[in-house]
């Protein structure tokens, strides 16, 4: 925004704050929910009295129509009002499920996505979404971990900041953009026990090094709105937290956007036990900086009288009131209130950036004998067995509200049409639901007996995650593990694609399956993208942006952990078959780790196998030392020593081995994704600097301290291709 521009808003909002009766005020923080393209006359009323300021969940053009030209026209002031949505991944074209987006490690890939999604969305007369969920995840249990970026704060920032660039555009008043919304502010992925909306403990340096990190590349990013979270954070829920709210968020960090509650979380303050009474809530959430109340009425029946009492002031509310009224302008929404939505994005080109998506999403995690990719030529019989291999529905994944599953086109539809007419297909659902506990297999063994490749479609249904759709036990539900067992027992090689919301826990399918590959939720192009990489008309390059645990047991596990006083490695682990009976107590371990399952995960933060592969040689850091100024320069070669022209991933991670607090044993600081074809080799460099270095210590201040530093590039978190560096003060 120009100067110009911000000072002529400024002045537009003090004019119209100065114009407004303390009603308007409180109406611009309400935010109702839609009536499902009803207009009733109460829902006019309001609109024309101006006591509301934003409408959620109203799709129905005509319907927004009708309400705007209310607002605009019929009410004192005129001010337009803001229709939000949950567009999280794609609007009527879906997309991968966030965390399959972020396994594609391609912000350019997440940004265009939202980028289509912004357009089908405004198509539709929506100016706003609650969109990009960026709550750094650990807990596979939580269902919400589907809607995350995943466990890493870095590559959560970068698809952050894609997405919402995305979503508002080069031009946030263009008629193709919409609001960016990051929510849940702050902390929610920490929920305990992996049970949603759960209480969340984490102290100040954790919060900052961590959960808060993608919020901050948010604001940077440009966001316009933030979300708070249900969750209550150290005893202060998200929705009434000064801390958060005031001193990072608007001191600390500049934002100078509007912030809107959860669903009815303002009131939800009582519940928590917060506060006794919804006044109470009211108070305590307008004085700690929330801007909007959502779906709930306690602004709307309290601001007023706390404000005659003298216990809120005007000023308070025209600081609230003037962020909404900043994001109203900054889109543009008076002009756009004139005029007609833009049009949908071209179907085709939608479907393209869908499957270009859920290419890029799809994580190859075993891979035996090269059974993949399978050569269609020498193929005469194909078994296609499972509850997710022609279900348009259920491979959208949570959160789709005006997906259309008749857009979608599945795995089996995609692997008729591209096997052709000469191999014989047979499809066997096998389960009617992957929560089905009872099922013949005779059928699918018998297709599987037939066939030259046995294909595997199982999984989680969409409404086994997202929302409050939390798992305590995150195997394979149902009875599928038996069926992978029983099409194992033909002897057929076996190529099973899973589709979750979340990691599960494969220990019990994955040495029953000759390769493995992870789809999440793909979305609409789920099934071609899959067939594509299935035929290898496209190297699987999707890495894991989560560690998969072996067991639920080993929750929460992730790979940027604290090193402890007493690490587990490979010596010091003892399993408890090997343990002589009556040992003496002390006599073994005494390090970190499990008696009864490997500490580490099933598979790391990073993985991710291709058809080709790839050697990393040489790093090469560009000095022995640093000064705060200066940076360093870390490369190494990587080079395809395989059949395939193929995309690595690059990763750069550091460690910072001592520090005023303690430091992860490895943290992400780049990546890169570099293409390249059978025997080419290219040399990959990063640069370091403090600021790349930089954490919040014990003082709580960011900033680099000297000392030594490790690096490692590589194509996952366990690399070891290591460097170092050390970083030192200049002298004086
Ligand atoms: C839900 C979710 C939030 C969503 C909002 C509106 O409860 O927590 O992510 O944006 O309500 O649907």
């Amino acid at each position: 925004m120009s100067r110009e521009t911000n000072e002529a808003t400024e002045r537009q909002i003090r004019s119209l704050l100065q114009r407004m009766t303390l009603a308007e005020k409180i109406g611009q923080m309400t935010q109702l929910n839609g009536d499902e393209g009803r207009v009733s006359d109460a829902l006019a009323d309001r609109v024309r009295s101006g006591t509301v300021g934003s409408i959620l969940n109203e799709v129905d053009g005509p319907t927004q129509q009708a309400l705007q030209r209310i607002a605009t026209e019929e009410s004192r002031l005129g001010i337009p009002l803001i229709f939000g949505r949950d567009v999280i991944h794609g609007f009527r074209t879906i997309l991968p499920i966030p965390l399959g987006q972020a396994a594609s490690w391609n912000p350019q890939t997440v940004r265009e996505g939202a980028r289509l999604a912004a357009a089908e969305a405004a198509a539709s007369g929506l100016q706003w979404t609650f969109a990009p969920m960026v709550d750094i995840a650990r807990d596979p249990r939580w269902g919400r971990v589907a809607e995350s970026f995943g466990e890493d704060p870095h590559l959560a920032s970068v698809m952050a900041a894609a997405m919402v660039k995305g979503f508002q555009g080069p031009d946030p008043t263009a008629p193709d953009a919409i609001a960016a919304c990051v929510k849940h502010f702050a902390g929610y992925g920490a929920s305990e026990s992996g049970k949603d909306y759960n209480t969340t403990n984490i102290p100040e340096n954790e919060l900052r090094n961590v959960y808060l990190r993608p919020f901050k590349a948010a604001v940077d990013a440009g966001v316009m709105t933030f979300m708070t979270s249900f969750s209550d954070l150290d005893g202060v829920p998200a929705t009434a937290n000064a801390f958060l709210l005031t001193t990072v968020l608007r001191k600390e960090w500049g934002f100078d956007g509007f912030v809107v509650s959860d669903w009815d979380s303002v009131r939800q303050l009582a519940v928590h036990g917060m506060t006794e009474t919804d006044r109470e809530s009211a108070f305590e959430a307008v004085t700690a900086g929330l801007d909007m109340e959502m779906a709930g009425d306690a602004y709307l029946s309290h601001l007023s009288a706390l404000v005659e009492a003298g216990r809120v002031t005007v000023a308070q509310i025209d600081e609230r009131v003037g962020n909404i009224l900043r994001v109203k302008a900054r889109l543009g929404l008076s002009d756009r209130a004139r005029t007609p939505p833009c049009s949908p994005p071209e179907p085709a080109s939608a479907r393209a950036i869908a499957k270009r998506a859920a290419v890029e999403s799809l994580v190859l995690l075993r891979n035996d004998h090269r059974v993949l990719p399978l050569d269609r030529a020498a193929l005469d019989s194909v078994a296609v067995i499972g509850p997710m291999a022609d279900d348009g529905y259920e491979q959208l994944g949570t959160w789709i509200f005006d997906g259309d599953p008749a857009r979608s086109v599945t795995p089996l539809a995609a692997l008729v049409e591209g096997l052709g007419p000469g191999v014989d297909v047979r499809y066997v659902r096998g389960l009617e639901t992957t929560r089905s506990r009872t099922a013949t297999f005779d059928e699918a063994a018998t297709a599987a007996e037939a066939a030259d490749v046995a294909l595997l479609f199982v999984g989680e249904e969409s409404i086994l995650s997202g929302e409050a759709h939390c798992r305590a036990d995150i195997d394979l539900p149902g009875a599928q593990v038996e069926l992978v067992r029983r099409i194992r027992r033909t002897g057929t090689p076996t190529v099973a694609v899973i589709m979750a919301g979340r990691p599960l826990t494969l220990t019990n399918v994955f040495d029953e399956v000759d390769a493995l590959l992870y789809a999440w939720h793909p979305g609409a192009m789920g099934g071609p993208a899959i067939a594509d990489v299935l035929f290898g008309i496209e190297s699987p390059s999707g890495k894991l942006p989560i560690s998969f645990p072996r067991v639920a047991g080993q929750i929460p596990i992730y790979y940027n952990h604290k090193n402890t006083g007493r690490p587990a490695s490979p010596g010091s682990v003892v399993s408890i078959e090997s343990i002589e009976s009556r040992a003496p107590q002390t006599s073994f371990g005494m390090t970190s780790f499990y008696l009864d399952v490997d500490p580490t995960p099933l598979f790391p933060f990073g993985y991710g196998l291709s058809y080709s592969s790839f050697e990393y040689a040489d790093i090469e850091v560009s000095a022995p030392q640093m000064d705060m100024a200066g940076s360093v320069t870390v490369s190494a070669s990587v080079s395809n020593s395989g059949p395939v022209a193929a995309v690595e991933v690059v990763q750069l991670y550091v460690r910072d081995l001592v520090g005023s607090t303690t430091r992860p044993v490895k943290e992400l600081k780049g990546f890169r994704r570099v293409e390249l074809s059978p025997g080419q080799s290219k040399r990959v460099a990063f640069v370091l600097t403090a600021d790349d270095l930089a954490f919040y210590g014990r003082n709580q201040r960011r900033a680099a301290e000297p000392g030594e530093f490790h690096v490692w590039i590589g194509g996952c978190s366990t690399t070891e291709l290591r460097g170092e560096f050390r970083l030192r003060v200049e002298d004086r």
